[in-house]
């Protein structure tokens, strides 16, 4: 009888080990497993005057933490009377780490007397037995579990082996559960890294890419406020440049010599500088205390420094200590370093990018002084150059072109006629029409032009137009006789804009003509001179009304 009842009791304790195990593969949460873990215990152990479990920080074989469970589960654990930690190397809890065995203790009165410490806490004076089981799992003892009892006697080798499973079972759950956020943690980080890396390689704009990194330390990090201070190598200051999570703008207004404060320390000493209390922090501040503002009492500097250059600082700022795990820090100096190559990055962006509109700048302005000097050289045709320059641009936005090509485009307008700087002025400014001889040179306009411009790098792109605006569709023109689409397109373009702009201006060899003969010509010479294509874009653009131009009779 005592048997079966013995075995029923077994099977119904494992059934319920059972149930446990499961719910706690259900979670990841190591609070969630200690609840578990206690209701399960209470199950088993209604009477019992307190659970303690006691865990190894993670990584750490020194010290462990309790977690105390006292008369059920709702009672706030702070509360409960600390039951002292036996000092290591000592007691039981030792011998079960060491034994990996369950240890019982039957009289704690006579235990208590046998190791010369009368002197415990009020809570432990009366507690009689004890069990205590190890958390195994992986062959690694992750901590205690312990219950203890007023009664003398209360556990025997049956609950030490009904302890030991549930222990294990809660190891397990507890390491799967670490692994897990371990795993979480570092695919956290890696995400963030990836992001902060697209968004230095793809954002044109330092202001930007420091605020994803911002924002992605605070959350990795789990800090309150980060901000970001750059350094003027040549003022040797550092200046406020991003941050996320203040609560106030006084971050904003920091300014600081290389050297001074907090962060110009940083800077000047290429170290980590950290303050983990509001006295340190008013201790080594100089500056305005705004941390006091902010709630801050712990703050954290890292120097960024790219090419051996300090670029900057980051600064971390949080309103409860540091996480501080190695993990913690590492990953900062690796955020640290990526924030000091987004910044020189960007420097150097921004450094390309004046010069290159300097010199965009520099250039556009020397083109259009060449072509007004062009137009001032044939006093007739003065505003032409401006004038087929427009129209071209107008015609190729009409096409579709792309504002990159039609800048191009705009400066090869402009320059179209250059190469008439080498024609003559008794053949340019002659009042009738050419001789042969006289259209040799005349025609050498177009070469001419190519000559000058090909050598410029710059203008290379701009050449289409000043070399082949004379080339004629049907392959009649000059100076190579390209036919259709062998003449670029902005060439065929501006061919349009060019006669029409010449037939309605007096030129030294004709009087201009009405808009209704010009027209006419340019319709009357499509798919001859000039291609369809662009006759059509020309011509749509012309009774929208807005290629009306002046009319240039002076
Ligand atoms: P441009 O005066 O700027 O004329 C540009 C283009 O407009 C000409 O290229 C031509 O295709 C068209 N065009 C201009 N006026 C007339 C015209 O009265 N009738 C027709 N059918 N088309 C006209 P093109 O012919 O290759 O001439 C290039 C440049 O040679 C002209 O530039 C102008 O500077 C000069 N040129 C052309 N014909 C004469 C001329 O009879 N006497 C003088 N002195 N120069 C001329
Ligand atoms: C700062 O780092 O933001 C100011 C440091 C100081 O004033 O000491
Ligand atoms: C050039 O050959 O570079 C001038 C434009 C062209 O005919 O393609
Ligand atoms: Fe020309
Ligand atoms: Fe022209």
């Amino acid at each position: 009888m005592r048997l079966i009842q013995a075995a029923q009791q077994r099977a119904e304790h494992l059934s319920q080990i059972n149930r446990l195990g499961r719910e706690l593969s259900s979670t990841f949460d190591p609070e969630t497993i200690y609840r578990l873990m206690c209701a399960s215990l209470l199950n088993f152990f209604p009477d019992v005057e307190a659970i303690i479990i006691s865990r190894f920080e993670a990584g750490s074989s020194r010290s462990t933490r309790p977690i105390l469970f006292h008369d059920g589960l709702e009672e706030d654990v702070s509360k409960i009377p600390a039951i002292p930690l036996e000092p290591p190397g000592r007691g039981s809890q030792s011998e079960a780490i060491h034994t990996r065995q369950p240890v019982l203790i039957n009289d704690y009165g006579a235990f208590r007397q046998a190791m010369h410490s009368g002197q415990g806490s009020s809570g432990a004076e009366v507690i009689q037995s004890a069990i205590y089981a190890p958390m195994l799992a992986k062959d690694t003892v992750l901590g205690v579990l312990n219950l203890q009892h007023r009664r003398r006697n209360r556990f025997d080798e049956a609950d030490g082996e009904l302890l030991t499973w549930i222990a294990n079972t809660s190891a397990i759950a507890l390491h799967n559960a670490e692994l897990f956020q371990q795993t979480q943690k570092k695919v956290a980080q890696q995400q963030a890294l990836r992001m902060i890396d697209m968004a230095i390689t793809a954002s044109m704009d330092l202001g930007v890419t420091l605020d994803v990194l911002l924002q992605r330390v605070v959350q990795i990090q789990d800090v309150a406020a980060a901000a970001i201070l750059l350094a003027n190598p040549e003022t040797l200051t550092l200046r406020f440049t991003a941050g996320r999570g203040f609560r106030t703008d006084m971050i904003e207004r920091t300014y600081l010599h290389i050297g001074e404060g907090l962060a110009g320390r940083v800077a000047l000493e290429r170290r980590i500088i950290r303050a983990d209390s509001p006295a340190e922090l008013a201790h080594h501040w100089t500056g305005d205390p705004f941390y006091e503002a902010e709630g801050f009492c712990c703050y954290m500097a890292v120097p960024l420094i790219a090419k051996g250059q300090v670029q900057g600082v980051l600064e971390i700022f949080d309103r409860k200590p540091f996480p501080g795990d190695d993990d913690w820090l590492a990953f900062l100096e690796v955020i640290g370093g990526q924030a000091a190559v987004a910044v020189d990055n960007g420097r150097l962006l921004a450094d390309l990018q004046r010069s290159n509109t300097n010199l965009s700048l520099a250039y556009d302005n020397t083109i259009e002084g060449w072509s007004r000097a062009l137009d001032l050289r044939d006093k007739e045709t003065e505003g032409h150059t401006l004038r087929v320059t427009e129209m071209t641009v107008r015609l190729a936005r009409a096409a579709g072109l792309p504002e990159r090509e039609i800048v191009h485009i705009r400066r090869g307008a402009l320059l179209h006629d250059i190469g008439k700087m080498g024609v003559p002025d008794h053949i340019l400014l002659k009042p009738e029409a050419l001789t042969d001889e006289e259209w040799v040179i005349m025609k050498q306009h177009t070469t001419h032009a190519y000559e000058l411009l090909s050598p410029i790098a710059f203008l290379r792109p701009a050449l289409d137009i000043p070399y082949c605006h004379h080339e004629k569709w049907d392959g009649s023109g000059y100076p190579r006789g390209l036919k259709g689409e062998e003449i670029p397109f902005p060439a065929r373009l501006f061919a349009l804009a060019d006669v029409w702009d010449a037939l309605t201006s007096d030129r030294p060899y004709r009087k201009a003509w009405s808009k209704e003969r010009a027209l006419q010509h340019i319709t009357s010479q499509s798919g001859t001179h000039f291609d369809p294509r662009a006759v059509e874009l020309f011509l749509a653009e012309a009774f929208t009304g807005e290629m009306e131009q002046p009319s240039t009779s002076s």
